[in-house]
């Protein structure tokens, strides 16, 4: 079974309530979920590998941990993922970024995907998968197998709230891929809404209803 590291941190959890309320409005749930994608960028990347390196200061030379090991893509999946993106390069500037296009057919709540690009050295690096709700998992599993058939070994996948269905699935389909999330919710409903979840992520992000 794949593991889940449900980040609990007080202010993750206080931006998130005010996320789900209803009345907050588009600009302040965007920067919202910026903020909560840098924290949750820190868990992610918790256990990444240094190595000492010498530096030398103004009073002389020291041996200090310096970032080692795989570089990193973050990937977004269109469009909600994009919300946390922008937190994410925050903290880490440097990583790349690939861009995965799915969307949810209404009708069988399956993931189709309409666009994809990578870096060219993608299979290299350390993927984070992003989207904020991992609700039936469906677009979440195929974003990563297509990066899995792009040759990509070592992959994380980070969002804002699971629903207990969706990690089910997941961890069936992708039982060697890690899961970040700031909180697991009651259940999906009908429409493959999380429950009591925010509502449609990328309409409250982009004001789009
Ligand atoms: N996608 C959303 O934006 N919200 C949900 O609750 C489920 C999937």
């Amino acid at each position: 079974m794949g593991k889940v590291h449900v980040v609990d941190h007080p202010l993750i959890q206080h931006k998130l309530t005010l996320m789900r309320a209803v009345s907050t409005p588009t600009q302040s749930f965007r920067q919202l979920l910026n903020e909560i994608g840098m924290m949750l960028c820190y868990e992610v990347t918790r256990d990444l590998p240094t190595e000492l390196v010498e530096v030398e200061t103004p009073l002389g030379l020291t041996m200090q941990p310096h970032l080692s090991g795989k570089k990193l893509v973050f990937a977004p999946i269109l469009r909600a993922g994009v919300g946390f993106l922008d937190g994410m390069l925050e903290l880490v500037p440097a990583a790349r970024v690939a861009h995965i296009g799915l969307y949810r057919d209404p009708a069988t709540l399956q993931a189709v995907e309409y666009y994809f690009k990578a870096p060219s050295d993608v299979a290299e690096r350390l993927v984070i998968v992003m989207d904020p709700m991992l609700a039936t998992g469906h677009s979440a599993i195929a974003a990563i197998r297509r990066l899995k058939e792009r040759g990509v070994r070592e992959i994380r996948f980070v969002c804002l709230l699971a629903a207990p269905e969706g990690l089910v699935s997941f961890h069936a389909a992708l039982p060697e891929v890690p899961v970040w999330t700031a909180a697991i919710d009651d259940h999906l409903n009908d429409h493959g809404y999380i429950v009591p979840g925010l509502g449609d992520a990328g309409d409250r992000i982009y004001g789009t209803r």
